[in-house]
């Protein structure tokens, strides 16, 4: 079979991150392989995100940029993958008659056999979005661990590269309806995969070399909640996978994300304690500090809630390294509900923050509310916003100077090593002492700075 090259692109989240594995490594069995420059490309595959307007726009500015291409290269196929192809559909065809192929967030699975029905019949939409299916198990092939080497590139086609790092999606979909958030839409109710299907996922990345794995989903609390995840459908929470993940002969540190502060029960809260190798780190968005806002973003708690699971954290984790996102001039947003979020993250204060405007998204509720907060003002909000959040992540940084820390090396080369603490801080050291990517080993910090640390391996601790 002739070899033609595909190349893809991702935009959004860790999940379009995985759905991008599994349409790379499902190509390689349609005679495609991985090419690193799209104007090489027989194929070229945009995996979307349409959760604020800007990530939309991208991913229509690089079209247009790829009509052009086309027209010099026609034989070149263009196919339109995740959540925007899943929100615009037939509609995205029609303003892109140069796109071949418009596939949904739950239709990867099938991206061979429908660029084959392309290649027959011409362009196609297939976005069907059902509530009630099995998640395909769709296991990762790795190449072997290669000591000494790694790199970004995804496991795939290069024996030289390897991460050690990997994510699992455990669930998709999301069935909170929180009224900004376009994810209901684009990737349909919460659905759970199997756990005997998520455990071996994991032991065959642990037994290719992995380290480190993160569990991904849009409220990973919800686990099992909406379909049977265990044999016979007796109850299997979260916690319980967590517990069953971490036993996995290997695996050297667990990590998950994103969590729902409204379901964050106790038992999950102590899961960071009991569980082995699950990372003292956290991401748990709050959105904002204004529980009148709270209520109109329908997240069900309140900021009292939030900071009393927060101390609870605290309490069982006192070295937890807690992270969120926010997101200012929510519909009616006033000075005083901007000032309460201010509050929140002095009350908090989150080693970081991920901090957006808010973005109208076509479908959901709060496109209808007809209090927008102007530009201008979510402007100015967002920079107040993260001056302080980055003068906090600087102080949070601080704290770390002086102590020993578990890192996992990442990278070693000439030019220096690189490597993530536990608590998930980039700590850039000179050298890697004998050691090898994939190692975990002790580093003492001797410098922070706001996104990232500086220090030393210290082999005798
Ligand atoms: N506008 C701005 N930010 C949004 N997010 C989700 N939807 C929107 C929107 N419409 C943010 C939230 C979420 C993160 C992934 O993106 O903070 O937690
Ligand atoms: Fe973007 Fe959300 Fe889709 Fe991820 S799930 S790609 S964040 S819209």
């Amino acid at each position: 079979m002739e070899q033609k090259i595909f190349y893809i692109k991702t935009f959004g989240c860790q999940m379009n991150e995985r759905d991008s594995e599994i349409m790379a490594q499902s190509l390689s069995g349609y005679g495609y392989v991985e090419g690193m420059d799209v104007n090489e490309a027989d194929l070229v595959i945009l995996n979307t995100c349409s959760i604020r307007a800007k990530a939309e726009q991208k991913v229509l500015s690089l079209l247009g940029y790829l009509r052009k291409t086309k027209l010099s290269r026609p034989t070149m196929k263009i196919c339109v993958a995740g959540c925007v192809a899943q929100q615009e559909g037939a509609r995205l065809l029609a303003r892109m008659p140069h796109v071949d192929l418009v596939i949904g967030t739950q239709n990867i699975y099938n991206l061979g056999p429908l660029l084959e029905s392309v290649d027959k019949e011409g362009s196609r939409v297939v976005t069907d979005l059902r509530d009630d299916y099995d998640i395909p198990q769709f296991l990762p092939k790795l190449p072997q661990r290669k000591s000494g080497h790694s790199g970004k590139d995804r496991n795939l086609q290069s024996p030289s590269t390897f991460q050690f790092s990997k994510f699992v999606t455990i669930m998709q979909g999301c069935n909170n309806y929180c009224t900004y958030c376009v994810v209901p839409y684009t990737r349909g109710r919460e659905m759970s995969r199997k756990a005997k299907d998520i455990l071996e996922e994991v032991k065959t990345l642990v037994e290719a070399g992995v380290r480190e794995v993160t569990l991904l989903g849009q409220n990973v609390n919800s686990y099992g909640r909406t379909n049977a995840v265990a044999g016979d459908g007796e109850p299997y929470s979260f916690s319980d996978l967590l517990k069953e993940v971490s036993n996995i002969d290997g695996l050297a540190r667990l990590r998950f994300t994103t969590s729902n502060p409204k379901d964050l029960t106790d038992d999950l809260v102590r899961s960071f304690r009991d569980v082995k190798n699950l990372c003292p780190q956290f991401h748990l968005p709050v959105q904002s500090g204004s529980d009148r806002i709270l209520g109109r973003m329908n997240r069900k708690y309140t900021a009292a809630e939030y900071l009393e699971k927060v101390k609870k954290l605290h309490e069982y984790i006192p070295d937890i390294a807690l992270t969120t996102d926010i997101i200012v001039g929510f519909p009616g947003e006033s000075d005083d509900d901007f000032q309460q979020t201010m509050n929140l993250l002095e009350a908090v204060r989150f080693h970081g923050s991920f901090s957006f405007k808010y973005s109208d998204r076509p479908g959901t509720r709060a496109s209808l509310f007809d209090d927008k907060v102007d530009e201008g003002v979510k402007s100015e909000r967002l920079a107040v916003f993260q001056k302080r959040q980055d003068e906090i992540s600087l102080l949070r940084n601080s704290e770390y100077v002086g102590l020993v820390k578990s890192v996992l090396i990442e990278e070693c080369s000439d030019n220096g090593a690189k490597g993530r603490t536990d608590t998930n801080h980039i700590v850039h050291f000179p050298d890697c002492a004998g050691h090898v990517a994939g190692d975990i080993v002790d580093v003492r910090i001797v410098h922070a700075g706001q996104h990232s640390l500086r220090g030393e391996i210290d082999n005798k601790h």
